[in-house]
């Protein structure tokens, strides 16, 4: 009994939350706001960002995502976030705070109009990723990685990220996160309720998998 009123206090704070996974709402003016982002500007405030997203946008740490390519309308959203809290990162948080939404702006349009990303095309085949990405799984109701962000992984429509090409060690570990709960900035929990029914092993080769797709 004891056991299960403990488990009943632990899961509590869970389900009576309502926070919000995010403060963004995509409205016609937001997103117009976005879309005016001054790209010249963006530009001059990337210098702070290049020392881990690399010069144009394209990160040589692995652990660090590469930028360039992006949909400005996923930076923007990703950069109010961080600023709010709402996704955590104790280096980008603090540098997001210092951000104004003008300069996020500016910032999102800049990186999303550089050349994207290519790291490496690895010989191997990763079958279940591609599986996954192409098919989803029935058995876990799992729809396509595709349906959402594109059939080369380009990401479309807002908030869907692009994927192909990203380093492979940033993408699992954000999957990861996306399945303990520890980045809850996905609206209506799109990516915790899929991450959740991943494996690790999975998580890992869908990580190699969009890293060798051509962008
Ligand atoms: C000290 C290193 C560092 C600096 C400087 C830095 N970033 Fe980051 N950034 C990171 C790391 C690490 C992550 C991944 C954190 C996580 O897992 O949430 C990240 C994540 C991001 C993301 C989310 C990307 C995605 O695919 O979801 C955006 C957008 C971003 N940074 C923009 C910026 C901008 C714009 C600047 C400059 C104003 C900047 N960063 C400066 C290290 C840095
Ligand atoms: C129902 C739509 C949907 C499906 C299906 C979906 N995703 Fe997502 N995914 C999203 C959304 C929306 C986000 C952005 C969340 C946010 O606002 O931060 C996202 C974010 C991500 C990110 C974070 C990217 C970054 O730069 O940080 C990764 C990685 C990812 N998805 C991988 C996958 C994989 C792998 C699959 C298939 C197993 C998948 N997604 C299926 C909607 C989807």
């Amino acid at each position: 009994m004891k056991k299960i009123i403990l488990t009943a206090a632990l899961c509590l704070p869970l389900h009576v939350s309502a926070q919000p996974s995010s403060q963004v709402a995509w409205t016609a003016d937001q997103l117009n706001f976005v879309k005016a982002g001054d790209p010249a500007k963006g530009e001059q405030l990337s210098k702070t960002c290049s020392g881990c997203h690399g010069e144009n946008g394209i990160s040589i740490s692995p652990n660090n995502p590469s930028l360039a390519g992006q949909l400005a309308t996923y930076l923007y959203k990703q950069l109010q976030d961080y600023s709010n809290g709402d996704r955590q990162d104790p280096m980008m948080n603090a540098i997001a705070k210092g951000l104004s939404q003008q300069d996020a702006a500016d910032l999102s349009v800049w990186f999303a109009s550089q050349p994207p990303a290519f790291q490496s095309r690895s010989p191997m085949v990763y079958e279940k990723a591609e599986a996954l990405v192409k098919d989803g799984s029935r058995d876990r109701i799992l729809p396509p990685c595709e349906v959402c962000h594109g059939g080369d992984g380009k990401g479309q429509v807002m908030d869907m990220p692009g994927l192909s090409g990203q380093n492979a060690a940033y993408t699992s570990a954000t999957l990861k996160a996306f399945k303990t709960g520890e980045r809850h900035n996905d609206i209506y929990r799109r990516m915790r309720l899929i991450a959740e029914s991943l494996s690790d092993q999975e998580i890992e080769e869908l990580g190699y998998y969009y890293q060798n797709i051509r962008n």
